[in-house]
């Protein structure tokens, strides 16, 4: 049998998968690594450890694959001597220390003209604006720089020696003409960036390379882009709904579009003449993480209290912008917020405020789709929040939308593998390898009892922003 195997280079960790070509997991490998955080805000992590991560996570699927796709968290800034040392740990899509340098490059280019050569606003968690930040506070590290990679990008060399890039995960850099899907001749321009750093962007199914045992690798996608193929959103449909580390709305779009405000993400999708628009938030399952943490109890008694109490937390509402925000708010300083509590608030009603204040963050990006004249009446949910039985149901309530499980959950490391197949000919594109390979298994409705204090709930929820913002 033709396996399939798909990596994804996580926040957390590696994700590894090993599929059959009609979508059956065989094997699966995780692998974690550390996050260090040296100042507040800020979010770096050291390349060599997702090699690392991903070598031990191969060795473990212990499988002979036929092709292989990467898969990654986007937006992250690896730079390269040219020797190929990395100069410096990288620096994380949800990063947030570049606000000033977002401000200088609006500034610089005018916000209209940013969107109509890249598609989209600048973002502290893009990469164009970590490279600013380089030149600007470490002068002598950015003098250094031969090569400039995304996170599974780096991967990608350490295992084949090839230095390429795919266009979904290139859209997440501010350097790429997304209406045009190759780098932004312009952009380099404007913000004298070399553009000799840059690897060849391609589309996520070509091949790039081989492995040392003469495996083809396919170029693969940004996790959000590779995440929705693996619940089966290749083309205009259903909805992505991601409750990971961080939470996404991610719809296909039927060609491109872009919103002149740059209030979505409006990326290359990973497949061939095809865009996507999403909303990001920055604490989505991080939020239940970090108040897991702060309460030191397993996730399934936490979950089980929140379960314990009724819809809408009896007025507790959780703002969740603990990291700041990206979307509905690009405010890299936002902050968190718990209120409405009364003595008669527990552990339960805090739990469940944080699962329902990530459900009305999805929801803001889910009305921002809308208004950009996407319809939306069904989603597919993933990630590993989306585990949850409560949250998932919660989600749905709150989007008020029926939203559909997969067989398989690991959507960035399955959608990675589907592409790996078809770099491999194991599929003549993208849709086959959907077709052949996703499978719903089960809908989630939206509760009706839950979705009118939901909407009231939301209301509350839209309002404590203003009190949040940074400035
Ligand atoms: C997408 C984004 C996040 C990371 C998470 O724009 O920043 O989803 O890719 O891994």
């Amino acid at each position: 049998m033709s396996v399939l195997v798909g990596i994804d280079v996580g926040t957390t960790g590696v994700k590894a998968l090993a599929i059959s070509p009609e979508g059956e997991v065989l094997e699966r490998a995780e692998v974690g690594y550390p996050l260090s955080t040296p100042q507040a805000g800020w979010s770096e992590q050291d390349p060599n450890d997702w090699v690392d991560a991903a070598g031990a996570a191969l060795a473990q699927l212990g499988v002979e694959p036929v092709g292989i796709g990467l898969s990654g968290q986007m937006h992250g800034l690896v730079c390269l001597d040219e020797a190929d040392r990395v100069l410096r740990p990288a620096i994380l899509w949800n990063d947030q220390r570049t606000g000033e340098q977002c401000t200088e490059i609006e500034e610089r280019i005018g916000r209209e003209r940013l969107v109509t050569l890249t598609g989209n606003r600048a973002l502290p968690g893009f990469t164009a604006p970590k490279l600013l930040w380089l030149r600007e506070h470490e002068p002598e590290t950015y003098a250094r720089i031969a090569h400039v990679m995304l996170p599974k990008d780096y991967v990608r060399w350490r295992l084949t020696g090839e230095r390429a890039t795919d266009v979904a995960d290139a859209s997440g850099t501010l350097l790429l003409d997304v209406a045009g899907r190759r780098w932004s001749s312009e952009m380099l321009a404007e913000l004298e960036l070399d553009p000799s750093w840059l690897p060849p962007v391609v589309e996520s199914q070509a091949v790039t390379g081989a492995t040392a045992a003469g495996v083809p690798v396919a170029a693969g996608a940004g996790d959000q882009a590779a995440g929705a193929l693996g619940v089966g959103v290749d083309r205009p449909g259903p909805l992505s709904v991601v409750l990971g580390t961080s939470g996404v709305v991610f719809a296909a779009l039927p060609g491109y579009t872009h919103d002149p405000e740059g209030r979505a993400h409006v990326f290359c999708h990973a497949v061939p003449e095809s865009w996507h628009a999403m909303g990001v938030m920055l604490s989505a399952a991080a939020s239940l993480a970090w108040l897991q943490g702060l309460l030191d109890a397993p996730y399934d008694v936490l979950l089980g209290d929140a379960e314990a109490v009724p819809a809408g937390a009896e007025g507790a509402l959780f703002a969740p912008y603990l990291a700041g925000e990206r979307t509905p708010h690009a405010d890299p300083n936002a902050r968190a917020a718990l209120v409405g509590l009364t003595l008669r608030h527990g552990r339960g009603h805090v739990v469940r405020s944080v699962l329902e204040g990530v459900a009305y963050g999805l929801r803001d990006s889910l009305e921002l789709l809308r208004s950009l004249g996407i319809s939306a009446d069904l989603g597919r949910i993933s990630g590993g929040g989306a585990r949850s039985e409560l949250w998932a149901r919660i989600v749905a309530s709150v989007l008020e939308l029926p939203l559909e499980r997969t067989a398989v959950e690991e959507g960035a490391a399955f959608g990675a593998a589907l592409l790996g197949g078809v770099a491999a000919g194991v599929f003549r594109d993208t849709h086959e390898a959907v077709a052949a390979c996703v499978h719903v298994r089960e809908t989630i409705e939206p509760e009706p009892a839950w979705t009118t204090i939901y909407r009231d709930g939301y209301e509350r929820f839209r309002g404590l922003y203003p009190a949040l913002a940074s400035g």
